[in-house]
């Protein structure tokens, strides 16, 4: 099964080794050579047209003709006629009688795109087709047979369709009999930078240049981009990188500047995903728990120095708040600690008031501490955000709304939070 899949890949020129995409392809081999109706679902852009066309290609009806539709693209009036033709003078302007592609393509293939789009009066004559192989031409009484093989494809949700009135329920089961899922590129991240390789060697080929490349910040760049219109855009993109780039390597800072919209619609989340496509895996989240943890510490361990060194050489903090990573003012001249390597400069110095010191000074009227008790007292976000809610309620008089944007969170927010710690 694996080698029958990568020899289909190789003839159809399909790029990929996501589970998704493998699944997708699987069932598409096991339900070609058979005569069975099937859905695909995806996107726009994931690949569902050149599904239709693998079916196609691997079925007993090879031979005879395949047709892709899109039902979206065909306005209401015309639809009947172009799927079951019409006679001479069956409406205005039909000064001759024509075939319908479920004539034409007798013994073929009718790949129907977007069909949530086709108008309901059309999926009565389909539902009829699918049936009985029975169809009639528009303005005309009698009952012609076809055998047409019907592959579908949608970008949107039937079952809302049908829920909204707007796609009938017996014609959905009867195509639905074996769905195919084409999932979004951004599902599939491990295919993303395949894919773009693929189509960088193809159109340096055509155009006998070097290939453009990526850096790893660039490579990254990519594979977190939401690809909203998955590998057409891709495609369409890679074509612009290798247009408008100057050097055949590219960082993600010369992509953005190539390709504007690579700076935008960003997924949250590291690429290089584990086997299991499942995100981040749980080796890499300790990592960055660990990471953070660390941080953390240095930045208490950090704290308690400069406290240690205001203490021991008698020096005041004019805003204390400054070490608790406030950022208020940091006009100080005549300290040897300088304050602004602690927080954001402001503009107003505030006045020393001791009742506003953080934690970690007032301890020093109560004599002894140690380290370790700073460093525990600190790495509890609670206490700390408890501790500067009511300092910022004290500095505004207890006015929320002035607190509340000094905190940088909403008033409502704030309420809350009074609340939670009953303050
Ligand atoms: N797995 C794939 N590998 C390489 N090219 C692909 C793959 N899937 C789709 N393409 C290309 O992407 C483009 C969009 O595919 P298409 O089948 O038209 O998407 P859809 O019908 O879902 O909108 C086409 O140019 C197609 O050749
Ligand atoms: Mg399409």
């Amino acid at each position: 099964m694996e080698e029958q899949i990568q020899a289909i890949k190789q003839r159809f020129g399909i790029i990929g080794q996501s589970q998704g995409l493998m699944r997708a392809l699987s069932t598409a081999m096991r339900v070609a050579g058979t005569d069975l109706s099937v859905i695909i679902y995806g996107e726009s852009g994931v690949g569902k047209e050149v599904f239709s066309k693998i079916i196609h290609n691997l079925s007993p009806r090879k031979h005879n003709g395949f047709i892709a539709i899109n039902c979206g693209a065909i306005p209401e009036g015309t639809i009947n006629s172009e799927l079951f033709g019409h006679e001479k003078g069956a409406f205005t302007g039909a000064s001759g009688e024509r075939k319908g592609y479920f004539e034409t393509y007798d013994g073929g293939t009718i790949f129907l795109d977007e069909i949530g789009e086709m108008p309901l009066d059309t999926q009565a004559f389909l539902l009829r087709v699918l049936e009985s192989g029975e169809f009639i031409r528009v303005g005309s009484s009698k009952i012609q047979h076809t055998d047409v093989r019907i592959i579908a494809a949608t970008n949107v949700d039937l079952q809302e369709k049908i829920q909204k009135g707007k796609f009938r329920e017996d014609l959905f089961y009867r195509l639905n009999t074996v769905p195919i899922h084409v999932p979004p590129l951004r599902e599939r991240t491990e295919d993303i930078y395949i894919l773009f390789r693929k189509f960088a060697r193809d159109f340096a080929e055509n155009y006998r240049n070097e290939p453009i490349r990526l850096t790893e910040d660039g490579r990254q760049l990519l594979e977190s981009y939401s690809w909203p219109g998955n590998i057409r855009e891709l495609k369409n993109v890679t074509e612009q990188l290798s247009i408008m780039s100057e050097k055949p390597l590219l960082d993600a800072q010369s992509m953005i500047r190539c390709v504007p919209q690579l700076g935008q619609r960003h997924l949250p989340m590291i690429p290089h995903q584990s086997e299991d496509g499942g995100g981040i895996s749980m080796q890499e989240r300790e990592i960055l728990y660990q990471l953070l943890f660390d941080m953390k510490k240095d930045l208490n361990d950090l704290k308690s120095v400069v406290s240690e060194l205001i203490l021991n050489n008698d020096l005041r903090l004019q805003n204390p708040g400054q070490l608790l990573g406030l950022g208020e003012g940091d006009k100080r001249s005549s300290s040897p600690v300088d304050s602004r390597s602690f927080g954001r400069g402001g503009e107003h110095p505030t006045e020393v008031d001791r009742s506003d010191l953080p934690i970690l000074l007032r301890e020093e009227e109560e004599e002894d501490y140690s380290e370790s008790e700073i460093v525990e007292e600190n790495l509890s976000l609670e206490a700390n955000e408890k501790d500067l809610i009511v300092k910022a309620l004290r500095k505004h008089d207890g006015r929320r709304k002035e607190a509340a944007e000094d905190l940088g969170i909403s008033e409502r927010t704030l309420y809350r939070k009074i609340k939670q710690y009953q303050l």
